[in-house]
This record gives structure tokens, C-alpha cells and sequence, in this order.
């Protein structure tokens, strides 16, 4: 069982996928396979992880039909710009071993290079016009930056992909995509950036209000996260390199959570981000090349 997502391009994407950030590439084929296998059919990858090769490797081993698995990346910022755009898809199609992707996005917003940024969404809508994208999205966009890509645009981006988890849940940012019917699709659904290089002893993972809303479904925190998103209209990409997890990930399907345990997931935010600012995204800082092959 899954539950599906219309994007406003009409579209129709799994809600939650499976994500491979900080997946090394020798273990992201059997990762895959593995999520293929669980039952995921949305897998959220980019050309920064350096693991789009071993994404399109795990789909061809897992007998699936191509049209059966949601494929979404990410162009990095050192290829933003009309032209370097339209070859940072045929860098991603050509190590995904694919002709086309499902959703294509702009992994961070430029600030520094608004320019650059506006050509990098103008190549997704030439891809998205000529068929070799069918959705195209944007990550990390704050409502001033989706304010000013709409501006000088024609399509709505389809997705916004931002940190969110149940102490970062970025209000103003859900309700500016929800205002554009952009789709807000949570990265680090489950807190994962909480919990690595945090110097907060809390964790999403043993949170008492997550842990206790759990326990009375028999769900782990996590599973009530993933849930969470969910009943909320959001899609999630959790990450795990461990079969156990990957598949308690996406046993979320047999339990409702109450509207007062959303209320109560949703007031733990604190406001604090665990990622990066996006407006402190320079080429300087966070340039590197991405590789042709
Ligand atoms: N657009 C962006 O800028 C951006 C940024 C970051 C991430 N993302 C995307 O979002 C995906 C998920 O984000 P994320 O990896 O940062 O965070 P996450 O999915 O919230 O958490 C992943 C972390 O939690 C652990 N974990 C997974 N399932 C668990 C469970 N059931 N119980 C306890 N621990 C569990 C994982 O460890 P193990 O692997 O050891 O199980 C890993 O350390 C990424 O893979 C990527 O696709 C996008």
C-alpha cells in the first residue's frame, strides 16, 4: 500500500520516497534495490550525493518497469545557468542510465547569483516543454525566493523540497508553497540532521512526545513522523542504509494518527534549522564541480 501525490502539473508522484544523501556510492545499489524491493517507488536522489550512477544501476537490477519508479535529482549550484543546466540533465540522465527524469529540481536557491538561478529554472522549463522532464521543482527555496523565481518564470514550480521535521517545520514556508500550489516534500522527514553534529542531547528518535504518541499504535518515532507528513499533505524521503529501517519506514500505511497528535507533532518546532541557510549558499563556499561521467 502507498498513498499518492497529484502534483499541480497533474502528475501523479508516491508521497514518500526513499532518499540517498550521505549513502555511499558502493552500498546505494543494494540500498535501492532494497527500498525497490520494501515497496518505495519514489527515490530522491542529486548529482551532489555522487551516487546517481548506483540509483539507475539498483532500478535496472530490480526488474522493475521503468515507468514504475518515480526518479527524482537535483541540479547542483555549479551548474547553474541556462546552458551548463541543460547539461547537467544529460550528466544525470547519462550516469542514471536514463532518457528521462520524473521530477528535476534546483537543489538550493543562488541568492549571491539570482541570475544564474532564474537561467537554471528557464532550462528545467525548456526539458519539462520538450518531454524529458515531467516535473520540475526547486529545494531550499524560501518564500522570498519562490516570490522572485515566479516572477520572471512561466511554469509553478511542482515541488519545493525543504528541511522539515517536527523541530524545524517551516510554517512560512508551507504555507508560500501551499499559497503556489507547490508541493512541500520534507528532506530530513525524521530529524536525521538533528541527530548528527548536534550538540542538543534531544533527538527526534527519543523525543517523550514522539516516543509516547508511538507507543499507542506500537510505532516507533520515526514511523509517527513519517505519518505525520502524510496526513499533512507532505511527501518525506527518509534515508537508511539498514534493511530493518528502510522497511519500518514504510510501514506507515495501517495507523491514523488523531488531529490533536498532529497539533501536537506540529508544536515541538523550534524554529532552529539543522541544514544550512539557504541564504548563505555562495558558489565559493559550495561550488564544487560535478563530474561529467
Ligand atoms: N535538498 C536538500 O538540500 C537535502 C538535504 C538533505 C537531505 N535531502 C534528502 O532527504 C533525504 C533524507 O534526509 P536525511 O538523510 O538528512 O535525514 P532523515 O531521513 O531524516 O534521517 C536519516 C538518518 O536517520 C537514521 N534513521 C533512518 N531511519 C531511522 C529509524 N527508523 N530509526 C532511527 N534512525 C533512523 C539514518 O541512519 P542509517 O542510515 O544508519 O539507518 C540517518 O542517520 C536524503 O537522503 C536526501 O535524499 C535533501
Amino acid at each position: 500500500m502507498s498513498i499518492d501525490i497529484t502534483l499541480n502539473n497533474g502528475v501523479v508522484m508516491p508521497a514518500l520516497g526513499y532518499g540517498v544523501y550521505q549513502t555511499p556510492p558502493e552500498e546505494t545499489t543494494e540500498c535501492v534495490v532494497q527500498a525497490l524491493e520494501t515497496g518505495y517507488r519514489l527515490i530522491d536522489t542529486a548529482a551532489a550525493y555522487a551516487n546517481e550512477r548506483e540509483v539507475g544501476e539498483a532500478i535496472r537490477r530490480s526488474g522493475l518497469d521503468r515507468s514504475e519508479v518515480f526518479v527524482e535529482t537535483k541540479v547542483w549550484i555549479s551548474d547553474f545557468g541556462y546552458d551548463e543546466t541543460l547539461h547537467a540533465f544529460d550528466k544525470s540522465v547519462g550516469k542514471l542510465g536514463l532518457d528521462t527524469l520524473d521530477l528535476f529540481i534546483l537543489h538550493q536557491p543562488l541568492p549571491t547569483d539570482f541570475d544564474r538561478t532564474v537561467g537554471a529554472y528557464k532550462a528545467l522549463e525548456a526539458l519539462l516543454g520538450d518531454g524529458r522532464v515531467r516535473a520540475i521543482g526547486v529545494s531550499n527555496f524560501m518564500p522570498e525566493h519562490l516570490a522572485a523565481l515566479r516572477e520572471r518564470t512561466d511554469v509553478v514550480p511542482a515541488v519545493n523540497q525543504v528541511e522539515l521535521h517536527p523541530y524545524f517545520t517551516q510554517p512560512d514556508v508551507q504555507r508560500a508553497d501551499a499559497q503556489n500550489s507547490t508541493l512541500t516534500q520534507a528532506w530530513s522527514p525524521i530529524g536525521g540532521i538533528t541527530s548528527c553534529g548536534s550538540d542538543s542531547e534531544r533527538t527526534t528518535f527519543d523525543d517523550p512526545v514522539i516516543t509516547a504518541i508511538g507507543e499507542q499504535y506500537g510505532k516507533s518515532a520515526a514511523q509517527v513522523m513519517l505519518r505525520w507528513h502524510l496526513q499533512e499533505g507532505r511527501s518525506a524521503i527518509p534515508k537508511s542504509v539498514h534493511t530493518e529501517r528502510i522497511e519500518s519506514n514504510f510501514d506507515v500505511f495501517d495507523f491514523q494518527l488523531t488531529q490533536e497528535q498532529l497539533r501536537e507533532l506540529d508544536a515541538l518546532d523550534t524554529g532552529v534549522r539543522g541544514g544550512p541557510e539557504p541564504a548563505s549558499m555562495t558558489l565559493e563556499r559550495f561550488g564544487m564541480p560535478i563530474p561529467e561521467a
